[in-house]
């Protein structure tokens, strides 16, 4: 069974404080909920994480390289700006997918800039929380 790791970063634990227009009335919890769900429901396992530290994230894709078939990432803000997590993504050589939960490529110019884009092997972006299960349905196909 193909077993993954779904990534998430700062501030996604404080998501049902943000604002709605953006991210929607779902929080982490529920989208962590409906994640186990449909992992159980189409045959994966899935370990669903959250840190609001870059070094920590940093250090759960370096172990995730031994122990995962694919990762999920939302890594948030620090999308925009970690060269780190990154160079992270590079070391793990098997399928991952880049998810937010917005379209970022519709919001602030900071945002239209992803520093992991062109690392992973696929990107989801403005689904809403439904994301979560398109990327996991995806990367399923990929891990194939
Ligand atoms: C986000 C988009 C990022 O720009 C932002 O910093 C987030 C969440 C999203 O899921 O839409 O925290 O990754």
């Amino acid at each position: 069974m193909a077993k993954i790791l779904v990534l998430n970063g700062p501030n996604l634990n404080m998501l049902d404080q943000r604002d709605k227009n953006v991210y929607g009335d779902s929080s982490l919890a529920k989208i962590e909920e409906n994640c186990k769900n449909l992992a159980q429901e189409i045959g994966v396992e899935m370990d669903f994480k959250q840190s609001n530290q870059e070094g920590e994230l940093i250090e759960l894709i370096q172990g995730a390289v031994r122990n995962y078939d694919g990762i999920v990432i939302n890594a948030a803000a620090y999308t925009h700006t970690s060269v780190a997590i990154r160079d992270a993504l590079e070391i793990f050589k098997k399928p991952k997918v880049e998810i937010h939960i917005s379209n970022i490529y519709a919001r602030e110019e900071f945002r239209k800039n992803s520093l992991i884009s062109d690392v992973v092997t696929a990107v989801v972006s403005g689904f809403g929380d439904y994301g979560y299960q398109v990327a996991i349905r995806g990367i399923k196909e990929l891990i194939k």
